[in-house]
């Protein structure tokens, strides 16, 4: 079944693959560059990469809505358990939990976590492994030199790599990340949603890497040459 790969606009993402469909970060409601709305999310897990109102966003209600799990750092869900969000699965970063659809695993990101001034816990980034293929979300980040080990060990398919600079790396640092990582294929993310953020991605060109830019709200279906395991 291939997977389908949805882009909200800055962090989030909807992937899907035959009866399994996995939110990543999904701040829509007041995204100003998001085409979808919370209710029309149908998913039955959701993967946050750290508490920021960009990236928790909508999960509250989304989680409700859909009766989803949500994987994050313990604090997260903690925080979500009192929210009443139901289905929780809490990890740190180097944990990896199996699911239904594959596996999730947290990984280190070099960055902060809180939510109305409350501590989350440590920011991550997030391995999603659903259809055959494997994603790399990077989250919010600096660039750090492990990058090289995870796409060593992960081999991921994807990477998703923030370059929108000032609260995570630029353009020319997230290509670094995307030399490390060595994915079939980076796609950009963090960028263009505010003023305060780099508006285009025409600096991101990592040497050996595919960049794939999409569209916000745009769906995108990698191929078999898009794999990382095809080369
Ligand atoms: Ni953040
Ligand atoms: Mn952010």
């Amino acid at each position: 079944m291939p997977l389908e790969i949805t882009w909200f606009g800055h962090a989030g993402f909807l992937l899907q693959a035959g009866a399994h469909a996995v939110a990543i970060d999904p701040f829509l409601t007041g995204n100003p560059v998001a085409k979808q709305r919370p209710q029309d999310i149908r998913c039955g897990h959701i993967v946050l990469t750290h508490g920021h109102a960009d990236h928790l966003g909508d999960t509250v209600a989304i989680a409700k809505a859909n009766r989803a799990t949500v994987y994050a750092a313990f604090e997260i869900t903690e925080y979500l358990g009192q929210q009443g969000v139901e289905k929780l699965e809490p990890g740190n970063p180097g944990g990896k939990i199996k699911t239904d659809f594959g596996f999730v695993a947290f990984t280190p990101a070099f960055h902060s976590s809180s939510y109305d001034g409350r501590y989350l816990g440590m920011p991550c980034g997030v391995i999603v492994n659903l259809g055959g293929v494997t994603l790399y979300h990077c989250g919010d980040t600096a660039l750090f030199s492990d990058m090289k080990l995870l796409g060593e060990i992960y081999k991921p398919d994807i990477a998703c790599i923030p370059i929108g600079d000032r609260f995570t790396m630029g353009p020319e640092l997230g290509a670094k990340a995307a030399e490390f990582i060595r994915p079939k294929v980076a796609i950009p993310i963090h960028y263009k949603t505010w003023p305060l953020l780099v508006q285009d991605a025409s600096a991101f060109r990592p040497q050996g890497v595919e960049v794939k830019l999409l569209d916000p709200g745009e769906t995108w279906t990698p191929s078999p040459a898009d794999r990382r395991s095809s080369l």
